[in-house]
């Protein structure tokens, strides 16, 4: 069995792109591997700093809706970040050894610095970010790590952040693996990749309704402006859905668009029967954990008891390796 690590950031309710592209995969690890999965609400603050008036609540969000799409506690180490407070130590320590260049370097960081009209963005947090995220890795000695693009140049600060410790301090860093995960394409309403920021995002927070109504109002291939006009599923984010929640049916449903087989109308309403087959008990099962704060903040901190108990050992090893304490 390997060890993974992954964090989802508390975004507010997660969205069926988050799904696709993420959870799925999570809860693939959760039946072969051994997983810690956390709510990254440090790794919020990085960007969300400014604003923190929904932090609390999205946490919960996020962790209610994990639960609800079946990451099992009994199954994985589940908690929310802050939690363990080693994280915030282990970041500090391991800031002391990272080159500013490797950070500066860093896509993410040169990409938003460059289109970043907020000048109050520039923080010392948000630059170690990567530092940060090699703690939260490191701390539990993961073999593998799933990264989409986005995410892999961090990967690659982890392991050259633990190469260093461990040459420098003779430590006892496991180097992570990269699991590539391939990109799902999930486009939200408008066409457009599917993302709270857009605001095009059917998320696990909408009732069935209206999750019924987003889907109607999703623009399709806008070339396919007849019944009649052969479509082009490829530019469709309603194809996007189908190939998500529809699997046995998409090379059909395929065809049938190029053809002019089926109509958008239809071809709306048999994939939103699926998403709501797939959408509605998560919502539900989220909206009572949730009414139950109780519930939710005891398995939080069962998650965090057992997460603290390996953290603990790793940050004694890294104290000792770096000196610290008489
Ligand atoms: N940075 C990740 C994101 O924005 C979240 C994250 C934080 C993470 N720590 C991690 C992912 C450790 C994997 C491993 O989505
Ligand atoms: Fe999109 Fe379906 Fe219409 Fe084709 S038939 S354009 S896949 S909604």
């Amino acid at each position: 069995m390997k060890t993974i690590v992954s964090g989802a950031r508390p975004t507010g309710s997660l969205h069926l792109g988050n799904y696709a592209g993420a959870i799925a995969n999570w809860l693939r690890l959760q039946e072969t591997e051994h997983c810690y999965f956390f709510v990254a609400n440090y790794h919020m603050l990085t960007t969300g700093f400014l604003d923190v008036s929904q932090l609390h609540e999205n946490t919960g969000i996020v962790l209610a809706e994990l639960l609800a799409m079946g990451v099992d506690p009994d199954k994985v180490t589940l908690f929310v970040q802050s939690d363990v407070r080693e994280h915030a130590e282990f970041c500090m320590l391991l800031s002391m050894l990272t080159p500013v260049s490797w950070l500066e370097r860093n896509p993410t960081y040169k990409d938003l610095m460059d289109n970043l009209d907020q000048p109050e963005l520039r923080t010392a947090g948000f630059l170690n970010y990567p530092v940060l995220m090699a703690a939260d890795i490191l701390m539990y000695k993961a073999d593998a790590v799933p990264v989409g693009q986005d995410q892999a140049p961090h990967l690659e600060i982890t392991r050259e952040i633990a190469r260093r410790f461990n040459h420098l301090y003779d430590g006892v860093l496991r180097e992570p693996q990269a699991i590539h995960i391939s990109p799902v394409l999930m486009r939200g309403m408008d066409g457009r990749k599917m993302s709270k920021s857009y605001g095009n995002a059917i998320s696990f927070q909408d009732t069935p309704e209206t999750v019924r109504e987003k889907i109607r109002l999703t623009v399709t291939d806008p070339a396919r402006v007849r019944r009649n006009d052969p479509g082009n599923p490829d530019v469709c984010s309603v194809f996007d859905l189908h190939k998500v929640f529809n699997p046995d049916e998409a090379p059909e449903i395929r065809h049938l668009c190029q053809t002019a087989g089926i109509g958008c109308v239809e071809c709306k309403k048999r994939v939103a029967e699926k998403i709501a087959a797939f959408h509605t008990p998560i919502h539900e099962k989220s909206r009572e954990l949730l009414a139950h704060p109780a519930r939710l903040a005891d398995i939080a901190a069962d998650g965090a008891k057992k997460a603290a108990a390996v953290a603990a050992d790793t940050m004694a090893e890294v104290r000792e390796a770096m000196n610290l304490g008489i």
